[in-house]
């Protein structure tokens, strides 16, 4: 278990330059036409025993990251490494050895529980595939399973439907920690559920992370949620990553123009804040991942767009000690010769070069 203090030295996953397309196809031959780039270039790491949150609108490409990460799909570009194990490109043999150590918990427990099995099976069945522990051993396990993610152990042998929506969270998240793994994506594993049950179930996730030292990578549109349960934040725009930083730098001084305009409609609980509120609001609709804008994705609805915005992608670059942002705003001059590295570019797209 890992105290709050040793947390955030020892990076457990490593992410660079990830990319996952998704193969556009037409005709009756198939033909590939284009690509839906879902992560498009996308970099970070995540300390063991942190909560990194990754926030952003529908369709910007979260879910994608979380499970190309944990290999459900095989990635486009870049590289995955997990607790110094290159993932990008293992074969099944050596993914099915490192599965125990790296789970997910699903946005609808409904879907992703088969309504046939009893819970004992569910929480079980991890067990079954990777361990061999005889039946009394396993059942043993299932119920210390259950006891830990608060489920009445007399309820092994009922089925899904028989539970609300929070508890069959708790079964999805007690098949999760089956096989203690380090690393879990929640893929908005609250979303679902009624407001007065969500608190349990974030709860119970903080509970188990300081318990079991976890680290997870926690999806949300939901900001106020992000800002309750992670320690750093990752504002994803259009397959890529705009603004990444600790959580309180990032909700008390957003950097990046997309991260200003989202938490610009985040209601202050203090009345007096809210009264002085601001509302950023965009324009335009977020283009298509299988055609975004040349130069910086955000460019069609950036309030502070500029020209080199339209040409050049910004790179994502460290701009103060631990806060990361890809944005030309934020671009240093060089000062010998007055240019910035992107400038530069810009100029040479112009002259035709
Ligand atoms: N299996 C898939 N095949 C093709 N396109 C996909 C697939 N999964 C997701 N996409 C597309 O990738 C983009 C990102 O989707 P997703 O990762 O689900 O976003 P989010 O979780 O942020 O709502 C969307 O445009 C979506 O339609
Ligand atoms: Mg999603």
């Amino acid at each position: 278990m890992l105290d709050r203090a040793e947390r955030g030295h020892r990076k457990l996953v490593e992410i660079k330059g990830l990319k996952m397309y998704f193969p556009i196809t037409a005709g009756i031959f198939r033909s590939k036409v284009g690509d839906v780039k879902a992560v498009d270039d996308v970099s970070f790491d995540i300390y063991e025993g942190e909560t990194l949150g990754l926030v952003g609108e529908s369709g910007c490409g979260k879910s994608t990251c979380g499970r190309v990460i944990l290999r459900l799909y095989d990635p486009t570009d870049g590289s995955i490494r997990i607790d110094g194990v290159e993932l990008s490109d293992a074969d099944s043999g050596t993914l099915r050895k490192l599965r125990p150590t790296m789970q997910m918990v699903f946005q609808d427990p409904q879907a992703s529980l088969n309504p046939r099995m009893t819970v004992a099976a569910i929480i079980g069945e991890p067990l079954d595939e990777h361990s061999r522990l005889s039946k009394a051993e396993k059942l043993d396990r299932i119920y210390e399973l259950m006891d830990a993610v608060g489920l009445n152990r007399n309820f092994a042998n009922r089925y899904p439907h028989e539970f609300s929506g929070g508890q069959r969270q708790r079964i999805g998240i007690a098949r999760a920690l089956a096989l203690n793994p380090k690393f879990i994506v929640c893929d908005e594993p609250i979303a679902a559920l009624d407001v007065s049950i969500q608190a349990q179930v974030v709860n119970l996730l903080e509970d188990l992370q300081d318990r079991l030292g976890l680290t997870y990578l926690f999806i949300s549109h939901d900001l106020s949620m992000v800002r309750h349960i992670a320690d750093r934040v990752a504002v994803m725009y259009l397959g890529r990553i705009v603004e990444l930083a600790p959580r309180d730098a990032l909700y008390d001084r957003p950097m990046h123009p997309y991260t200003q305009a989202l938490l610009s409609a985040v209601p202050e609980p203090d009345p007096e804040i809210e009264t002085e509120r601001k509302r950023i609001i965009l324009t335009g609709d977020v283009p298509s991942p299988a055609n975004p804008p040349k130069g910086c994705n955000f460019c069609t609805r950036c309030p502070k767009v500029m020209e080199i915005c339209h040409n050049v992608n910004p790179p994502f670059r460290e701009l103060e000690p631990g806060r990361f942002a890809a944005c030309h705003l934020y671009e240093d001059t060089d000062t010998t010769a007055g240019k910035t590295a992107a400038q530069e570019e810009l100029t040479s797209i112009q002259q035709g070069v």
